[in-house]
């Protein structure tokens, strides 16, 4: 099958199309052929030579397909040849051809095309885990997403809004923080032109927020926890500005606060399937329904993946990259 495949001497993070043996499906898994995958940040590190796959994971980049199933393991049940299906995988993704766990798999509904089923699992399932389950955030509280303009943010935003949040928002330009505010933010700092900590506090008049969901890492810590409200959660998903620095632990304990941190990739098979499950129950009825919609901004053929992987690296898109197999 032909795959994204990382080359070059002393330039490894060059993509480029090539041949490589297809996947074989374990007794649990489906042979997918692959229509449409997404971009995700961490394909930028991992690229490079960062970020592995967990053992047992495809080293081909791309952590979510949409396609129909050409094959299928021995155990694998509720599930068909030909089935259009979608959902999060460990690696694999840039590529003619993956696996995925039957469990994980989703049907992919009648009316959406592969590009917008491919744009939904990995960011649709990190805003859910890390603002609900995790974040526990609630109809009436307040939330601050930094970079709503991502892949993430532009799914936050909208399960925020929809659960009864106020959700405020942090851009880097004037042009994504009004299509977050269409998206349903009450309001949008661009954090290039004015400071955040003062601009919440502004908009919340002295109050601060319940909740604020990070990428940013270091350079954010202090300040995010200096506008969180006394039992205030700071879910930290992202280092996309450094992962060290030196904080006061004084204001974590006066305010009662809490630090969450995760990572999807290398949590269990189990875990991943909760996740499925919990995402399939809550949202995916609300995503059928239209009432929230994958943002895609650009749909690039999967052999210029490296053109993709610039327009990201460039900031320039506003939710999801996707990358089409033909
Ligand atoms: N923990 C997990 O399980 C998990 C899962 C998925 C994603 N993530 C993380 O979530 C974040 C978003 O991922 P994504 O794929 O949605 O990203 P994306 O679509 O590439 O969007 C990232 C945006 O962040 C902003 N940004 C970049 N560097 C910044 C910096 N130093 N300071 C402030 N803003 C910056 C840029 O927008 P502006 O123009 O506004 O600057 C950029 O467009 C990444 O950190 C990723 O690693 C974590």
């Amino acid at each position: 099958m032909k795959a994204i495949i990382r080359t070059g001497d002393g330039a490894p993070d060059v993509l480029q199309l090539g041949e490589v043996p297809s996947p074989k499906p374990t007794r649990t898994q489906l042979l997918v052929d692959v229509k449409a995958t997404a971009l995700n940040r961490a394909d930028l590190i991992q690229r490079r030579g960062g970020y592995p796959p967990p053992p047992g994971e495809s080293e081909i980049l791309g952590l979510e397909i949409a396609g129909i199933v050409s094959a299928i393991g021995d155990a694998v049940e509720g599930v068909a040849k030909g089935d259009k299906v979608f959902g999060l995988v460990g690696g694999g993704g840039y590529a003619e051809q993956a696996v995925i766990d039957y469990r994980m798999a989703m049907p992919i509904p009648d009316e959406w095309s592969f590009e917008q089923a491919a744009a939904v699992p990995e960011v649709f399932f990190t805003a859910s885990e890390n603002i609900f389950t995790l974040g526990g955030v609630a109809a009436g509280e307040t939330i601050l997403i930094h970079a709503g303009g991502s892949g993430v943010g532009s799914a936050g935003i909208q399960m925020a809004h929809h659960a009864g949040a106020c959700v405020f928002v942090t851009a880097g330009t004037p042009k994504k923080i009004d299509n977050c505010v269409a998206l349903g933010a009450v309001a949008g700092i661009n954090y290039k032109t004015a400071d955040f900590v003062a601009e919440i506090q502004r908009l919340t008049e002295g109050q601060g927020v319940d909740v604020v969901l990070d990428f940013i890492g270091a350079p954010y810590l202090a300040r995010n926890l200096s506008i969180l409200k006394t039992k205030g959660r700071l879910l930290q998903v992202g280092l996309m500005g450094g992962a060290t620095t030196e904080i006061s632990l004084n204001t974590v304990m006066r305010n009662r606060l809490m630090i969450i941190g995760s990572v999807m990739r290398p949590q269990s098979l189990e875990e991943k399937i909760a996740i499925t499950e919990r995402f399939m129950a809550r949202w995916l009825p609300e995503l059928k329904a239209g009432t929230l919609r994958p943002v895609i901004d650009t749909v690039f053929p999967l052999a210029r993946a490296r053109q993709a992987h610039e327009y990201m690296e460039a900031n320039r898109n506003f939710g999801k990259i996707l990358l089409r197999v033909d």
